[in-house]
């Protein structure tokens, strides 16, 4: 079985993030969709919301699982079988930093393959910190995040918002 991890924070999944999972699960017959758990960085959304989020906007596709990742990649790649570490690409800015991830993955787990895709023009200006930014502001997030998750998404910055007055 041909099994590709796509990680990140997902802090919170954004269309762009799903238009990769999306584009992914023809390539590989199985699809993890890693939510990685950094102890040195305080998210916007616990780890559980976060697979929450993916799991409710991935539903409809078979062959995505959804699954924690709490540890380096390489390894947990190693337990789940995986072939390759797939990640999205969006400019060339984003390059740089995943050259020298993808050179450190591939010393850490040498069967590993990390390998890049181009995101869709459409999405070229996302990133989840943009979304919290937008939505810190009380902007409007309905193009950047899936349906599925957007009222949970507004009702956090909606809630921290009141608290502030
Ligand atoms: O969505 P992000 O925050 O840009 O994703 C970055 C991520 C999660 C892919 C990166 O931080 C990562 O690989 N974390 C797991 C820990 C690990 O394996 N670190 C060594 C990579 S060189």
């Amino acid at each position: 079985m041909r099994i590709a991890i796509c990680p990140g924070s997902f802090d919170p999944v954004t269309l762009g993030h799903l238009d990769i999972i999306r584009r992914a699960t023809p390539l590989f017959d199985q699809v993890i969709v890693a939510v990685t758990v950094n102890p040195n960085k305080t998210p916007t959304f616990s780890p559980e919301e976060r697979l929450d989020f993916l799991r409710r906007c991935t539903r409809d596709i078979p062959n995505v699982v959804v699954d924690r990742c709490d540890g380096l990649l390489a390894d947990y790649a190693r337990s789940k079988g995986a072939c390759a570490l797939l990640k999205g690409l969006r400019a060339v800015t984003d390059f740089e930093y995943e050259f020298q991830m993808a050179l450190i993955n591939k010393k850490l787990n040498p069967e590993l393959e990390t390998m890049f895709m181009t995101t869709s023009s459409a999405y070229m200006y996302l990133s989840s910190s943009a979304v919290r930014q937008v939505a810190g502001y009380g902007g409007d997030i309905s193009e950047f995040v899936p349906a599925q998750i957007l009222q949970d998404v507004m009702g956090r910055f909606t809630s921290e918002r009141s608290e502030e007055k």
